[in-house]
């Protein structure tokens, strides 16, 4: 019958390293959620659409050709042909993604997507933000990843191979959570949600907890 495994968490919580992996193990299909909101992102800003129209913002995404693979060996986005795999991790983009992340008509768009993707596969581990409340609440496995501010902030800043200074990185994680945390709960588990909090778990760890949770 069909598993469909949801991860919740915020940044720097080893949300993506530790879902895709726990794919592989479970021989599932992996949607980064936190993908496709970075891919449209990246096309407003390329399009030159202006990220304080809403309205502007949320047609953008309504029309958006976009492609994500679910394959946890293949990491690959493209948005009307263009493929976005490594620009949808720039700095810039992490920086402007909270004006889809807040737009509701948005996010309403991206969850029926990422409903459809699920529905299209027997077995997928799928991760982000909203993915044990709102995308998929009826989960075979439901878990909130956390981990204290200080191990999110050392792992981002392992992430970004240390090219920004500590102090600006730590200003830009904790701002886009605190944006984030306007739309969607992810700090909180939600009734029948396991919460793994990974702050002293390595990643095979935090891999097998996931697992048995
Ligand atoms: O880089 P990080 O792991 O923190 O985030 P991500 O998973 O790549 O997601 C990027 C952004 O997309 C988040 O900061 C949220 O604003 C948004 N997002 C969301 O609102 N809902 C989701 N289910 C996934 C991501």
């Amino acid at each position: 019958h069909k598993l469909t495994v949801a991860i919740d968490g915020p940044s720097g919580s080893g949300k993506s390293s530790v879902s895709k992996e726990a794919a592989r193990r479970l021989d599932a299909a992996y949607l980064d959620t936190g993908a496709m909101y970075r891919a449209v992102t990246w096309h407003a800003l390329d399009a030159g659409t202006d990220l304080t129209d809403a309205d502007a913002v949320a047609a953008a995404v309504v029309a958006a050709d976009l492609f994500i693979s679910t394959d946890p060996d293949v990491e690959k986005v493209t948005i009307h042909g263009t493929d976005v795999t490594q620009a949808i991790r720039e700095p810039f983009v992490s920086e402007a993604v909270s004006a889809v992340a807040t737009n509701l008509a948005a996010r309403k768009e991206l969850v029926a997507r990422q409903r459809t993707i699920i529905a299209a596969h027997p077995r997928i581990v799928a991760e982000g933000r909203d993915i044990t409340t709102v995308v998929a609440p009826d989960a075979s496995a439901r878990i909130l990843l956390t981990a204290s501010e200080e191990a999110r902030l050392r792992r981002r800043g392992l992430q970004l191979g240390g090219t920004q200074s500590a102090a600006e990185l730590q200003a830009q994680v904790l701002a886009r959570d605190a944006k984030d945390s306007t739309v969607v709960n992810f700090q909180v588990a939600s009734d029948g949600v396991a919460t793994v909090d990974s702050s002293e778990l390595d990643f095979e760890q935090t891999v097998v907890t996931v697992l048995e949770a």
